[in-house]
């Protein structure tokens, strides 16, 4: 059951805070403090948040999403300076991106230190690391920073190869039934980016996309004048399996006219009698914001299909391009 306390939301697992105040960031960064778990707004998708420290903590994101134990999460801090507690050693052109892309959509991959622990990790050698540009999560992370806190594990507040949410109720409907009693979820609004952050392996001469995103290829050479490698499948990244960020609707790829179908394309593209539109952007970056609400939008009016023409162009569109190729993959 649902009650509303002014700005809260209780269900009978977790509070929803709907206007974020000083107050209330204060009050999520002493809850991750205390072992809570907290689902934030990043710009990117909501993230499912702990104390990165936290042994415990962590182990509960992994039970919430029904997510297999080896599979690492991404560190989030406030600032730049606070990466050093994460890592052992950054080569030149990540300090680069680092100074260059964030706060932003880009996680970087380095070596660990000790404290990155293998809970962290997922047993790996490596850690990634992010400083989202969202300014309620970067506020929650400055918070929790001064509380002693030293970076939050989060990965995005879905269930295991479920599409990521990209709105408070989005998360509330993906996990609000896995929480507990003291955990939070703060209402941020809608992602702007709406689909991951590129992950970028930083451990060689020159770095390699493992995710593209929204910081892409082009944009990456351009910062660092190094040549970067196309995403390739030997690390354990999540988000690269099969069967990921997929809705129950099947996807299929192209313009066929399916009686009944969702249907998510370019607004220069018409409407056949008898699909139905669930989303028409007029960008490139408008199509990453409302794809995944899209794809759910297909599955609340429980769609069997969903038929995706991508948007055509490099950048931004090959993410997204890499995303539908994700959710068709499932079938
Ligand atoms: O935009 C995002 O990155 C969101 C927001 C919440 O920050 N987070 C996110 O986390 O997408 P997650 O766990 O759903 O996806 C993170 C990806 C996974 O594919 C994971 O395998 C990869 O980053 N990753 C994290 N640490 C890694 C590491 N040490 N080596 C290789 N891949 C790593
Ligand atoms: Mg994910």
């Amino acid at each position: 059951m649902k009650t509303e306390k002014g700005n809260k939301w209780e269900n009978s697992q977790v509070t929803i805070i709907s206007h974020c105040t000083l107050q209330t960031l204060e009050d999520a960064a002493r809850a991750l403090r205390d072992g809570s778990l907290v689902v934030f707004p990043t710009e990117t998708v909501y993230g499912l948040g702990a104390d990165a420290s936290n042994e415990v903590a962590v182990r509960r994101i992994y039970e919430v999403k029904g997510r297999p134990l080896d599979h690492p999460v991404i560190v989030h801090v406030g600032d730049l300076a606070e990466i050093d507690y994460w890592i052992s050693d950054i080569p030149e052109y990540a300090v680069t991106l680092a100074r260059e892309f964030w706060p932003g959509s880009m996680t970087l991959v380095l070596p660990r230190s000790e404290e990155a622990r293998d809970f962290i990790t997922g047993g790996q050698a490596s850690v990634g690391i992010r400083i989202p540009a969202h300014p309620l999560a970067l506020q929650l992370l400055r918070e929790f920073h001064k509380q002693g806190g030293k970076g939050v594990a989060a990965p995005s507040a879905n269930r295991f190869g479920e599409v990521s949410p990209t709105s408070s109720s989005a998360a509330e409907e993906e996990i609000g039934k896995y929480l507990s009693h003291g955990d939070l979820i703060l209402d941020g609004g809608p992602s702007v980016v709406g689909i991951e952050s590129t992950v970028i392996d930083c451990r060689g001469t020159e770095p390699r996309i493992l995710r593209p995103g929204a910081i892409t290829k082009e944009m990456i050479e351009e910062a660092i004048g190094l040549q970067v490698t196309e995403p390739q499948q030997d690390i354990r990244v999540s988000g690269a399996l099969e069967n990921h960020y997929a809705p129950r609707a099947r996807v299929r790829v192209g313009k066929d006219v399916v009686l009944g179908a969702g249907l998510i394309a370019p607004s220069t593209e018409e409407t056949p009698k008898g699909m139905i539109r669930l989303a028409s952007p007029n960008s490139i970056d408008e199509y990453a914001r409302v794809f995944y609400s899209a794809l759910r939008e297909g599955d609340h009016l429980g769609l069997k299909e969903i038929v995706v023409i991508p948007p055509s162009g490099d950048g931004l569109a090959t993410a997204i391009g890499d995303r539908i190729e994700k959710a068709r993959t499932k079938n």
